[in-house]
């Protein structure tokens, strides 16, 4: 993967150099309207910067963009690309199962500022179609969702969404740009918490929207504005933390498998959710739109909210922490961590009851991590 990594002209460093400026300063006058119109040079790191247009590239080239904006934090990414197509009187069209803070910004923000939003249930694509309006600008899913693992076409939401006009927006960051291209599927916008696979080491916050040329410019203009932008250092490192996510993304595939496999078993646990299980009801679509079926995986626990607790606090090789995409095996309750921002019933109409463990995989030998969660459910 040694795209957007040329070796550097004055000193041969095999390693991107960290351009860790604020601003970029000139000899000639003329030189100005070259690079504030962004022909050629820098003006101010908000704008653009060496180090963050290099990771930029490297990501276009994953997803199979034209280009890509980085962002502070994957809610900047996805906050900065929504606004980017939308105006009082617009319509965004979304999946019900989608991160919190998406889920906020959709369910609350935006319709405050008079932009309409219809949250439609994520299995049920007649659900989706019905949702459409004349004023749909934006159609917006995640797929595999969080924290339900539940999957979306992507080539029936991008024939959808681009019958009407509209744009598909994807969050694909469950998947990694290792497992799932949406754009293949017709998807215009490719959304990242770059936090998560992409850095790979659980120690920045960062986020990414991969387009086409024209609709990515049209994002880093309202970025610049906004003001989101990455700094030039975390983008360094998650461009280091790219350089091993295809062998981290294939270890966790394997090994969400194994632990897949063995909660499935279990009598302690009522429901497994991962798209890799033939039992998975959209196992058949998973096959089709993925290479591999991902690090993260969520399950029942057979029993109360307390039972959860108490089996997420006796684990020993796994953290119970918020986050994903990490080297480390991470847990969470999401109706205690991740998605407080849902009512409990709202939660419930998602089918995130209060008993659900939201696993993401780390590289960790898999042998250990079974016996981990074994230890951790008897316990229970
Ligand atoms: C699927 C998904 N999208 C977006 C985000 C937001 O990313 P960040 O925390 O980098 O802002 C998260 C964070 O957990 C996520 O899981």
């Amino acid at each position: 993967m040694h795209e957007a990594e040329p070796l550097d002209e004055e000193t041969g460093s095999i390693t991107a150099p960290i351009f860790e400026t604020s601003t970029f300063g000139f000899t000639k006058a003329e030189d100005v309207p070259l690079a504030v119109s962004g022909q050629k040079g820098y003006t101010y790191s908000r704008w653009d910067n060496p180090t963050v247009v290099r990771l930029e590239r490297k990501l276009a080239a994953l997803e199979g963009g034209g280009d890509a904006a980085a962002f502070s934090s994957g809610m900047a990414a996805i906050s900065t690309s929504v606004l980017s197509f939308l105006k009082k009187g617009d319509h965004v069209l979304a999946i019900r199962d989608l991160y919190g803070g998406t889920y906020a910004l959709l369910h609350d923000i935006l319709p405050g500022i008079g932009i309409e939003t219809t949250l439609a249930e994520t299995e049920d694509f007649g659900a989706l179609e019905s949702g459409i309006r004349g004023n749909t600008r934006v159609v917006y899913v995640e797929s595999p969702t969080n924290p339900t693992l539940k999957l979306v076409d992507l080539g029936k939401a991008a024939k959808l969404a681009h019958g009407r006009g509209a744009l598909l927006l994807v969050d694909n960051t469950f998947a990694s740009p290792i497992n799932q291209n949406p754009m293949e599927f017709g998807a215009d916008v490719v959304l990242h918490s770059a936090t998560k696979y992409l850095n790979g080491h659980a120690d920045l916050i960062a986020g990414a929207a991969v387009a086409g040329r024209a609709t990515t410019h049209k994002i880093k203009m309202m970025r610049r504005d906004l003001g989101g932008t990455l700094d030039p250092l975390p983008a360094w490192l998650v461009l280091r933390g790219m350089k091993t996510m295809a062998l981290r993304v294939r270890q966790q595939n394997l090994t969400a498998m194994v632990l897949a496999e063995f909660l499935s078993k279990s009598k302690k646990v009522a429901k497994v959710h991962y798209p890799g299980l033939k039992s998975h009801p959209q196992h058949a679509l998973a096959a089709r739109q993925m290479r591999g079926y991902g690090g993260m995986l969520s399950f029942e626990i057979q029993g109360t909210m307390k039972d959860a607790m108490r089996f997420t606090e006796s684990l020993r090789v796994a953290i119970l922490a918020a986050s994903l995409g990490g080297v480390e095996t991470l847990v969470s309750q999401p109706a205690n961590m991740t998605h407080t921002q849902m009512t409990s019933k709202e939660r419930a109409k998602t089918g995130i009851p209060d008993t659900l463990i939201r696993v993401s995989v780390g590289i960790e030998d898999a042998d250990d991590l079974v016996d981990d969660f074994r230890q951790a459910l008897a316990a229970v």
